[in-house]
């Protein structure tokens, strides 16, 4: 069976798409330097699907690491999570984040050069779709970088574009994610940030736990039914899937191929209809204040999926109600994380 680097494994959405590939009989090789991570969420991995990862603590802008790691085994593909990810976080700190994700996507580039690897599948971000298109986003909708951490997504996308130009070898998937959100139904791995969370799923689950007194709803007057802003949830196995499906496709294919997928659900929500499903989900209660809006934030964001429907047959599985309580199963049972 084909050997697959996963680049990030051990975070949030890598962990789950680990599984998946082992479940789906992939030999599993990962590189992570748990900046945002913990090697626990591996070692879960290993427990839920009774097989084993080879995992490599390095940062992946360490191209001798990465070069030892391609001497080492013979990889088929490469599916590239690894980068920092917090939006806000970027806008205070734009040279860390142009710094991880550029430096480490390159090196991780020239060494997959060298090993002769060309196969690719790399986490890009519905953040880069420009706002002023209306959604639903399609993958020929305009892109723009509205902040570094979006900016990093495009620069990258656009790295990636060229290559197929300059060698034929190359065979490039790129993955839209909208909100990815839940966790691993048996409630053993899920998203552990090592700060506050900011995003709306995991810092309802801290209300729910009694970590934080109340959510901060970001305004109710943006132009949407109820005020509150609108998003495309997608529960991570769902997207773990997604990531399989355009491997397959990698797989089959015998170079030039460069291709842009959306994962999302397909589905709107907003910030009042996620508080209430979760509530209804979990039967309990999550108090709330309205604040100003934050800022960056679109009204509405969610995707047309029916590029990756069409094309490779992929669709969601799980519900909202299966988000939230997954969700909050995933934080009940690991009220610190990992
Ligand atoms: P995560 O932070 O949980 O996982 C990222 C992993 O990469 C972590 O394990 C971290 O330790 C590792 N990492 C970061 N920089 C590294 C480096 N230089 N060398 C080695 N390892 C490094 O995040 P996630 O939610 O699993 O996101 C995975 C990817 O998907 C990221 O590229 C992110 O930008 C993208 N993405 C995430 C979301 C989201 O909302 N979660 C949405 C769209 C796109
Ligand atoms: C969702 C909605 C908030 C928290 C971010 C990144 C994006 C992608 C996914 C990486 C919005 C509201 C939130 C809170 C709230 N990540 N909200 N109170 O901003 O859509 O997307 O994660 O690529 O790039 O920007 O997700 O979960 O932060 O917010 O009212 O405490 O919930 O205003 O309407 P977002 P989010």
């Amino acid at each position: 069976m084909a050997t697959i680097l996963v680049t990030g494994g051990a975070g949030f959405i890598g962990s789950h798409t680990c599984l998946v590939l082992l479940e789906a009989d992939f030999e599993v090789v990962v590189i992570d330097n748990f900046c945002n991570s913990d090697r626990e969420s591996i070692k879960r991995v290993e427990a839920l699907s009774g097989k084993s990862i080879t995992l490599y603590q390095a940062d992946l802008s360490n191209t001798e690491a990465i070069r030892d790691v391609f001497i080492k085994h013979t990889i088929d593909a490469v599916i590239h999570f690894a980068g920092l990810k917090s939006v806000a976080e970027s806008c205070h700190d734009p040279i860390l984040y142009y710094a991880n994700n550029l430096q480490s996507t390159l090196a991780l580039l020239q060494e997959m050069t060298r090993a002769k690897v060309f196969n690719l599948i790399f986490s890009s971000s519905a953040t880069i779709y420009d706002s002023l298109h209306p959604a639903p986003y399609q993958e020929k909708h305009p892109v723009i970088g509205k902040t570094p951490y979006g900016q990093t997504k495009l620069m990258i996308e656009q790295i990636l574009s060229d290559l197929p130009q300059s060698d034929l070898n190359w065979n490039i998937s790129i993955l839209r994610y909208f909100n990815p959100a839940g966790a691993h139904p048996s409630g053993m791995i899920g998203e552990s940030p090592k700060t506050t969370p900011s995003n709306l799923l995991p810092f309802i689950s801290h209300v729910a736990a009694g970590k934080q007194a109340s959510l901060r709803v970001f305004g109710n007057d943006y132009p949407t039914p109820d005020g509150t802003g609108i998003r495309d949830y997608i529960h991570v196995m769902d997207l773990a899937q997604g990531h399989l499906f355009a491997l397959s496709e990698v797989l089959q294919q015998q170079g030039d191929f460069f291709e842009v997928y959306n994962l999302g659900s397909g589905k709107g929500y907003s910030v009042l209809e996620i508080i209430k499903a979760f509530e209804e989900a979990n039967l309990i209660s999550i108090p709330y204040t309205v604040v100003e809006r934050r800022t960056g934030d679109v009204a509405i964001s969610y995707a047309d999926t029916s590029k990756i429907e069409r094309r490779l047959g992929w669709q969601t599985h799980y519900t909202l109600p299966e988000i939230c309580q997954d969700a909050w199963n995933w934080q009940k049972q690991n009220p610190s994380g990992f």
